[in-house]
């Protein structure tokens, strides 16, 4: 995800944006650059790909004396990962960067438009720099042309702003995205996060929603809704790994309370108003296609068949999951008017690749929905969606799953509208629901303090089951395969109407059962399920929105207006148990023994 740095001092500033850049670059980004002023001068770079190209590009260029100076990494959102959509962006006499969404874009873009300003980028960004130098054009004050922009963006961001017409200051304003200011003397700091500035700074203010301001002559005026305020710093941690977990003990912990957040970019330019549309698709994808078959390995088979259960139902389009590794020996009869999906966080699984290119090798087009860009997976498909989660550094995987699960259901909506299976009155309530997402993947406090508490009581057994039916059986094998992941206890995931022909037998009060029973899909058929997983004896964790008296333990939940949307909520219910049970255990949450985050070999 993009990051933001700041510098403005005597020190060399190339240098310290580079290395700020560095610390952000394990949230993921594929474009990188940097602005600076110095001596009244504007320079500014940019690089498509790792920050090394940046490095390459900047090598025999120095900034010794004092200035101004900005940098950022980009994950394309609005546009793809260019130079010319690559921060910071200029207009003639400034350069701006930012993070977040200014909703209001198109708006403010054409009205700029019509005064005749030429875009160079697809960003929405671009709009924010443009809109300054309308302003300064107009009044000759740059300070006051700053205020009028801010009071103009609707939206989420955190942006810093530098200009020849004020050449010593940088300008600021937050709202929605994370942005902090770093001192050190006279030296002042901008970063989207602790890390970049660990090390250099040594006090910190962090700013809050609606702040903002001017750094100059090394101080900062701070200024709100209400005026000019003063604020007060507080001493900089030293710790640069605890400062990458943004406070949480674990990166696991941190994904999981991301997922709300990423969800939003992943949704950001597709799900418009009516309809779903991916930029980076051709519809000819679909031209002469009969049949879908999902490839995939682990977490990623999951969600394939999760997106099976869907693709069906809505797209009306018969679609086959299959286990890459299995795939592979098969001797699989396939035909060209299949699409062939491949689904990998890491695009690099070795199974799944290898699936891909057989598939290839048999005419089929292929897809792939991948979490990282140019990967191999990425390079071999006909076309691909990224899924815009971010690194994950958990080996457990979490928002990976997530993403990709809403990836399924927009590219399910995408098919039905291509081959015109839903009205237009059902697509307008599924786009309802997947707004509501982000608030279903919410982690409060109180949800969170539960399943620490209910944590204790799942630490022995001989064994777990987590059922779940249609969609929610999917997530039971992924919550199962959570818990194995970093507990190291047994877990299954289970159909559940599929107890009683075989696994009911090992139910007594050893048996943790976890019943995953949505309100809006077959409630009344898992309800007797469990029921009579319940009769034996087993030990129940109910997750459902209606009460349910028989089980020894119950988490109600919130969000039960559509599948998808209980789907999500309960996903991170379990996603939590798992990482509580391995907390006690004294686990390695985020390595957990034996495995590995991107698995190359066969
Ligand atoms: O990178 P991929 O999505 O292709 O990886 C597939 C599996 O190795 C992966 O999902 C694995 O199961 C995770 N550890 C699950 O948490």
């Amino acid at each position: 995800m993009c990051g933001i740095v700041g510098y403005l001092g005597k020190n060399e500033k190339k240098e310290i944006l580079l290395d700020g850049l560095q610390e952000l670059e394990y949230r993921g980004y594929d474009s990188a650059g940097i602005a600076i002023i110095e001596d009244k001068k504007l320079k500014n770079f940019k690089a498509v790909g790792r920050l090394q190209n940046l490095r390459e590009k900047t090598k025999d260029y120095l900034s010794n004396g004092f200035g101004v100076s900005i940098g950022h990494t980009r994950w394309a959102t609005h546009g793809k990962p260019t130079e010319l959509n690559a921060h910071p962006h200029m207009g003639a006499y400034s350069f701006v960067v930012h993070n977040g969404i200014i909703e209001n874009y198109q708006a403010l873009k054409e009205e700029l438009q019509e005064d005749g300003v030429q875009f160079l980028s697809q960003t929405d960004t671009e709009t924010i720099v443009h809109l300054f130098e309308k302003n300064y054009n107009s009044n000759s004050n740059a300070w006051q042309s700053f205020q009028e922009t801010i009071a103009k963006l609707e939206g989420a961001y955190a942006t810093l702003l530098i200009t020849e017409a004020d050449e010593e200051s940088i300008y600021f304003a937050k709202n929605g995205s994370p942005m902090l200011i770093g001192f050190n003397g006279d030296d002042i700091y901008f970063a989207s996060s602790d890390t970049p500035i660990i090390g250099k700074a040594t006090e910190v203010y962090y700013l809050e929603d609606g702040e903002f301001g001017f750094a100059k002559n090394g101080k900062v005026t701070l200024f709100d809704s209400n005026g000019e305020k003063s604020f007060s710093t507080q001493a900089l941690a030293t710790n640069k790994a605890m400062a990458q977990k943004d406070g949480f003990r674990f990166f696991m912990e941190k994904e999981i309370y991301e997922q709300s957040q990423v969800m939003n970019d992943t949704m950001m330019g597709r799900l418009l108003e009516d309809r779903v549309d991916f930029e980076e698709l051709d519809e000819k994808l679909f031209e002469n296609i009969d049949n879908i078959k999902i490839c995939a390995c682990g977490t990623s088979y999951h969600s394939a068949l999760t997106g099976s259960y869907l693709l069906e139902r809505v797209a009306k389009i018969p679609c086959q999951v299959e286990i890459a590794s299995e795939f592979r020996y098969k001797k699989p009869l396939l035909n060209e008017r299949t699409l062939f999906i491949t689904i990998s966080q890491s695009g690099e699984t070795a199974d799944t690749l290898e699936a891909l290119k057989m598939a290839k090798r048999a005419g089929l087009k292929s897809l792939s929905i991948c979490n990282v860009d140019n990967s191999s997976i990425v390079r071999e498909s006909n076309g691909a969606i990224l899924t815009r989660a971010g690194i994950e550094k958990g080996v457990a995987s979490t928002k990976a799953f997530a993403t990709q699960t809403m990836v399924l259901w927009m590219l399910t909506l995408y098919v039905a509208q291509i081959k015109k299976t839903i009205s237009q009155e059902q697509l307008n309530a599924e786009l309802e629901a997947m707004r509501h997402t982000p608030k279903a993947l919410l982690v409060t406090d109180k949800l969170h303090s539960k399943m620490t508490r209910l944590s204790k009581r799942y630490l022995h057994g001989h064994g777990f089951f987590f059922i779940g039916r249609d969609l929610f059986f999917p997530l039971a094998l992924e919550g199962a395969l959570k818990l194995k992941e970093i507990s190291y206890l047994h877990a299954e995931g289970y159909p559940a109407g599929e107890m009683k022909h075989g696994p009911i037998a090992l139910a007594d009060s050893e048996l943790f059962t976890i019943a995953l029973m949505p309100k809006t899909l077959h409630y009344d058929k898992i309800k007797s399920n469990v029921e009579e997983l319940c009769a034996r004896d087993a030990t129940v964790l109910a997750i459902s929105p209606e009460p349910f008296e028989l089980a020894d333990d119950f988490v109600q939940t919130i969000y039960y207006t559509h599948p998808m949307l209980e789907f999500f909520e309960m996903m991170v219910i379990t996603q939590l148990l798992a990482l509580e049970i391995s907390v006690r255990l004294g686990n390695d949450v985020d390595m957990p023994k034996n495995l590995a985050k991107s698995v190359t070999v066969e």
